[in-house]
C-alpha cells in the first residue's frame, strides 16, 4: 500500500485529498472541532474522524491488508493519530460545555447595583381628598366632626327622621338589610343616608343646647349604602351630613353657609346657587341645592348637589329638643359627586375600581 493510497482513503469529505502530500488528518480534525459551535456539531464532525465510516477506522480496516512489517509501522501511527483526535475532542466538548454555562450564567444574571423595587408612597383617595376637605371648610366655621354606625338601627335610619315602617317615603332609599334585629325589634340594616347622625349627634348634646345654649353645629362624613349601580350610582358611596340647630338658625342661614361652603370647595366665586323645592320626610320646607359654575367646561349647567331643609318638628322632639324653641336646618351632600365636578370626572365607578393609571393623579 503507497502513500498516496493512503491519502486517498482516509480523506475526509470537504477536505481535497492531494495526490502527493499525506493529509495531517489530525490537524484537519483539530479544525473541524474548532469551528464547531454546538455540542451536536461537534458530535457530528466527531463521526467523520471516528465514526463507523470515519477516517481512523478506515485506516485501521486498511491494516488487515498489509504486510506485518507495514502493520507495525502504521499500526502505531494511526494509535497515535486516534489518540491525539479523541483527546482533541474531549478538550473541545469541555470547552463548549463551558461556553454553554457560562452564557447561561450570563443570562440568569442579577445585577446586585440596581435599585431595589420599593413600596412606592400611596395616596390618599380623591374621594377622602374631598372629605378632608369639607372637614376643613366646615371645621374653619366652627362645625364640629362627628362619626357613627354604617350598620345602623332601623329606628335611626327612617322612623326618627320622621320616615316610619309602611311609609311611602321608604322607598326613596332602597335598602340592604342585616339578617338580625336591632333592639328596636326590626332587621339592622347598612345606614341608606348619613341623616340618622343627625339624631344621634343631636341626642348626645341637646342637653347642652337646652341648658347652657350650646348650638349643635355638626357634620358627619361617611360611607352609606344603597341598592344602586350604574354610571352615577354605586352601592358603596359617601355623604355629608351637616346640622345646625339653635334657638333662630333659619333657611337663611343654610343658603349663607352653604354658598360659602361651594365657593371654597371649588375655589372660586363665579358659581351660582339656587335652591328647588323638594321633598324629604325629615325637612320642612325642603330643598334640592343646585350650582352653575359661571366659567369653565360645565359653564351654565345646573347640576344637583345635596338635598337640605329645615329640619321638621317631629325630627327636633326625637333628638330630645322642644321644637317651640329650637329650629335649623340640614343637609345631605354626596361626596363622590363633589369629587367629580371637582375634576371633571364622568364615571362615578372609577372611584372604586382601584386603577393606578387613574389614583395616581390624585396622590
Ligand atoms: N339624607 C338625604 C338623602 O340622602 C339628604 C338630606 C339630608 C336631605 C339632610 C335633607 C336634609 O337623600
Amino acid at each position: 500500500m503507497t502513500e498516496s493510497s493512503l491519502t486517498q482513503r482516509i480523506a475526509p469529505a470537504g477536505i481535497p485529498a492531494s495526490g502527493q502530500q499525506p493529509i495531517d488528518i489530525v490537524a484537519a480534525a483539530l479544525a473541524d472541532f474548532a469551528a464547531c459551535d454546538t455540542a451536536t456539531a461537534l458530535e457530528d464532525a466527531k463521526a467523520k474522524y471516528l465514526g463507523k465510516t470515519g477516517a481512523i477506522t478506515a485506516l485501521l480496516k486498511g491494516l488487515g491488508e498489509m504486510t506485518p512489517e507495514h502493520k507495525k509501522l502504521h499500526g502505531a501511527e494511526i494509535n497515535e493519530k486516534k489518540t491525539a483526535i479523541e483527546a482533541a475532542l474531549k478538550a473541545r466538548r469541555e470547552s463548549l460545555a463551558n461556553e454553554a454555562l457560562n452564557a447561561k450564567l450570563a443570562s440568569e444574571s442579577i445585577d446586585v447595583t440596581l435599585p431595589g423595587r420599593g413600596r412606592g408612597v400611596g395616596g390618599i383617595h380623591p374621594v377622602i381628598q374631598t372629605w378632608q376637605r369639607c372637614e376643613d371648610i366646615f371645621g374653619s366655621i366652627g362645625f364640629d366632626v362627628a362619626d357613627g354606625p354604617e350598620i345602623e338601627a332601623d329606628w335611626f335610619n327612617f322612623t326618627a327622621l320622621n320616615n316610619p315602617p309602611n311609609h311611602p317615603a321608604r322607598s326613596m332609599q332602597d335598602t340592604f338589610y342585616v339578617d338580625m334585629n336591632g333592639t328596636d325589634g326590626l332587621p339592622l340594616l347598612l345606614r341608606t343616608h348619613t341623616s340618622p347622625m343627625q339624631v344621634r349627634y343631636a341626642r348626645m348634646h341637646a342637653a347642652d343646647l337646652s341648658n347652657k345654649g350650646k348650638p349643635i353645629k355638626v357634620i358627619a362624613p361617611g360611607r352609606t349604602y344603597r341598592v344602586d349601580s350604574d354610571a352615577t350610582h354605586s352601592p358603596m358611596f359617601h355623604q355629608i351630613e351637616g346640622l345646625w340647630i339653635d334657638e333662630h338658625i333659619s333657611f337663611a342661614d343654610l343658603k349663607g353657609v352653604y354658598t360659602d361652603f361651594l365657593r371654597r370647595f371649588f375655589e372660586t366665586d363665579a358659581l351660582t346657587v339656587r335652591f328647588r323645592p323638594s321633598y324629604f320626610p325629615f325637612t320642612e320646607p325642603s330643598a334640592e341645592i343646585d350650582m352653575k359654575f359661571d366659567s369653565g367646561p360645565l359653564k351654565g349647567k345646573w347640576l344637583e348637589i345635596s338635598g337640605s331643609g329645615q329640619v321638621h318638628p317631629s325630627v327636633v322632639k326625637n333628638f330630645g329638643l322642644d321644637p317651640e324653641r329650637f329650629i335649623g336646618f340640614a343637609f345631605g351632600s354626596g361626596l363622590e359627586r363633589l369629587t367629580m365636578l371637582k375634576h371633571g370626572i364622568g364615571d362615578l365607578r372609577l372611584f372604586f375600581e382601584g386603577d393606578h393609571r387613574f389614583l395616581k393623579q390624585f396622590a
